[in-house]
């Protein structure tokens, strides 16, 4: 295994330049701190921004990165006119308050969106340049949505998994964004596409089904020739380097210093980058409301914000830091007393051990954000609590709510219930804090920061293996020519042919799909050579194919085997079989047709079809289960079947198959060459009855029986018209 390449847009390093002298910081967020804590264990490369325009770094490149290189990551700089439109602009005033859901703090603009590419590009230079074939490059967060597929354009062997740090929003929410399917395909450029919770998975599913009309199973994509898994992977944290903390001599002469300072006083503790998703005016206002109803609590305890400056020049920022200094001054005028500050208020970045010996001094930890992808100081305040006393008060609308259900849950818009949630906080008995903590601290242990790192990369590496399996079934061009060179030497074939989604392409209505004069041309070819015999199995009624392929020399197999025609004979019945309970069925579907707009029914002469084609895919997919169940229950005595397909429903009499219906040809004679080619699993039951050594293609990249996949319907039909095209006799008819 090659490196890990780790891009992301902001390194673990931030530069500042004060007074002409550049400064090297450790760089403030959750990708950061996270990633910044493992990645030099591995062989590793992390590409990223430094944090400083190209216009202040005049002259000093060469030092910059030098020492930037010494800590294994590579820079990318950008200029003042990219930080502005790219960086501020559409990352922070475009995605990120769309993905937070602050839809009216959203900017739409094509030059932002132009910018973020131009970008994405540059990124996307520097990574080919350095990638080596054996290397995982793992692309990180929304600055880089675009990244995975520009890397695949140009390495399309590259092993690539992206994690999303924030939020995927609900598809109603996703879709307002301009662009919004070119940022969907730019992730689909990754092999594994990872978030933090199943929620935002299933978000991402919702909007790839419907915004770009690929279908999922199981988590897994088929798009493009490749499949893709997206899964959830809850970030963790460098459990053992908090929880040991407190033993350093640094931390425990911080926490005497605050202790010092606020007495016997209780502390509530907020930490977090001063951003309006992080809702801190909401927390600020929700201490206010604590202190109105419990004035027993005046100078007994003090709330201590730190705030971490964070994208300044954005104008939402700036209208909060003024609103929150205004809200401090306000609320602490309010309650304070000479000798008692309500609210310590610190406006900067803490250095890890003043961090931990806060962490570790708090007796409530107030972590409210009104969205957050997960939030990782939630976790670290629980894993610094090594006696196991304090208390977190944490907001359900984070990622990290759905690993740490122990703490007391908050909704925190809800003042009124944060209030309570602190004065519940600050009297919970201590058998009960060290319970519940104890049993977060297990769960976040062992589910680590290098534990969620490892089974990424893990993941990362199966799908890559089941791709390569998948690849090895797609007919490569050696098999296609000799399958064409036993096709040309065979004196008898047999073709048995699907035709929805293997002819033709799987279309909304189905009475749409017709087929097309080209089509036709090469169906006569095929089936006018002496030496053919063409079978198209399909599951539609006869009427349509009698009206589609009566005139032509083939034989013809309906309703999934219960009407066969051979060539040039009568439409007849497999075996006889009644339908005389449609009457009790129909009555059924009739209910799930309207609880389901888009939903219709289609009645053959021995089945009837519920199709969800033109429904809402996500209800579609609920009620199919719904009516699938409530049908089981029904049809037990009925001797049918209840059977699933493509987008449809289908009840019909037990043990018919197209299977059973390929049989008639298969047994007919003995034949030099088979081929048969199906697209979904009613295909797979003429592939289940074929001989060993049939040809049996089955379209797209799903798992079946049939022996080679090819990728699309254009490539089945071109490889039928090689084979139609290689004799002459169709030629002049
Ligand atoms: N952090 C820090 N110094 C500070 C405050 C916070 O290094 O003064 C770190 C903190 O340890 C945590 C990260 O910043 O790892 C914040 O991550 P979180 O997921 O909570 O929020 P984000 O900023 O990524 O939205
Ligand atoms: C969040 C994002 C990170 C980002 C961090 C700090 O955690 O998911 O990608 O690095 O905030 O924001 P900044 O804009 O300073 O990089």
């Amino acid at each position: 295994m090659g490196r890990w390449l780790i891009i992301s847009n902001r390194l673990p390093i931030t530069i500042v330049k004060r007074e002409n002298q550049l400064q090297f910081h450790a760089s403030a967020g959750g990708l950061a701190t996270g990633l910044g804590s493992f990645y030099k264990s591995y062989k590793s490369l992390w590409i990223g921004w430094p944090g400083i325009t190209l216009e202040k770094i005049k002259g000093k490149r060469g030092e910059i990165e030098e020492r930037i290189l010494a800590e294994n990551c590579y820079p990318i700089f950008l200029s003042q006119y990219d930080i502005e439109n790219y960086y501020y602009g559409f990352c922070n005033k475009t995605l990120w308050p769309l993905f937070h859901y602050f839809t009216q703090y959203t900017t739409y603009s094509k030059n932002l969106r132009e910018a973020y590419r131009r970008v994405n590009e540059l990124f996307c230079k520097t990574v080919v340049k350095i990638a080596n074939p054996d290397d995982i490059i793992w692309v990180h967060d929304y600055h880089l949505m675009l990244l995975p597929r520009l890397i695949r354009e140009r390495l399309p062997e590259a092993t690539i998994g992206f994690f999303l740090h924030i939020p995927f929003p609900s598809l109603e929410v996703f879709r307002l964004l301009p662009g919004r399917k070119e940022i969907l395909n730019g992730l689909l450029g990754a092999d594994l596409i990872g978030f933090h919770t199943y929620d935002y998975v299933l978000h991402f599913l919702a909007s790839i089904r419907h915004l770009l009309g690929y279908e999922h199973s199981f988590g897994q994509i088929m798009a493009k020739g490749r499949t893709i898994k997206v899964d959830a992977f809850p970030m963790g944290i460098d459990y053992e380097r908090f929880a040991n903390a407190v033993d350093h001599k640094e931390v425990q002469r911080e926490i005497k210093k605050i202790r010092k300072k606020v007495g016997e006083s209780k502390i509530i503790l907020s930490v977090c980058r001063l951003d309006y998703t992080k809702g801190v005016p909401e927390r600020l206002e929700a201490f206010d409301l604590f202190l109105e109803m419990n004035p027993e609590y005046r100078e007994k305890v003090s709330f201590v914000l730190v705030a971490v400056p964070s994208r300044t020049r954005v104008n939402q920022y700036m209208l909060l830091k003024r609103q929150v200094d205004e809200l401090i001054g306000r609320i602490n005028g309010k309650h304070g007393t000479i000798g008692w500050t309500p609210i310590w208020y610190i406006y900067g970045s803490l250095p890890f051990h003043r961090l931990v010996a806060l962490y570790n001094i708090a007796d409530v930890a107030l972590v409210t954000p009104l969205r957050d992808g997960m939030n990782l100081i939630a976790k670290e305040f629980i894993a610094s609590k090594r006696d196991g006393r304090g208390v977190l008060v944490l907001s359900e609308m984070t990622g990290a709510a759905k690993e740490l259900g122990e703490a007391i849950m908050v909704n925190p818009n809800n003042r009124e219930q944060v209030a309570e949630a602190l004065k519940e906080a600050l009297e919970m008995p201590e058998e009960d804090q060290i319970e519940r903590n104890r049993i977060m601290q297990i769960r976040l242990q062992r589910y680590d920061v290098i534990r969620w790192a490892n089974e990424f990369v893990d993941k990362l590496l199966d799908t890559k293996k089941a791709q390569r399996e998948l690849g090895q079934r797609r007919l490569t061009q050696e098999m296609r020519n000799s399958l064409i060179d036993h096709y040309l030497k065979s004196k008898r074939r047999l073709i048995l042919l699907d035709y929805d989604g293997t002819l033709i392409p799987f279309v909304v209505r189905p009475e749409r799909a017709r087929p097309d004069e080209r089509l036709l041309e090469l169906l006569r070819s095929l089936s006018y050579e002496p030496k053919n015999e063409v079978v198209i199995i399909s599951g539609r009624d006869k009427a349509t194919l009698e009206n589609w392929f009566g005139g032509l020399n083939m034989g013809l197999v309906a309703e999934h085997g219960v009407w066969i025609k051979e060539r040039g004979g009568k439409w007849e019945m497999i075996e006889p079989l009644k339908n005389d309970w449609k009457g009790e069925i129909r009555p059924i579907l009739e209910i799930y047709v309207d609880r389901t707009p888009g939903a219709f029914i289609e009645e053959k002469e021995f089945s009837l079809v519920w199709h969800y084609r033109m429904a809402d895919p996500e209800l579609g997919e609920v009620r199919a289960r719904e009516l699938k169940d409530a049908l089981l229950q029904l049809t037990v005595n009925l001797n049918l079947g209840v059977l699933e397909g493509n987008k449809v429903i289908e009840i019909k009499n037990i043990g018919i198959n197209k299977g059973r219906a390929a049989l008639r040809w298969i047994k007919k004679e003995k034949w030099g060459f088979i081929l048969a080619i199906g697209d979904d699993w009613t295909d797979d039951d003429v592939f289940a009855v074929l001989p060993e050594l049939a040809y049996s293609i089955k379209v797209g990249l799903g798992p079946s029986r049939a022996r080679f996949n090819l990728d699309s319907i254009m490539d089945i039909r071109l490889l039928l018209e090689e084979l139609g095209g290689r004799h002459a006799s169709f030629r002049g008819l």
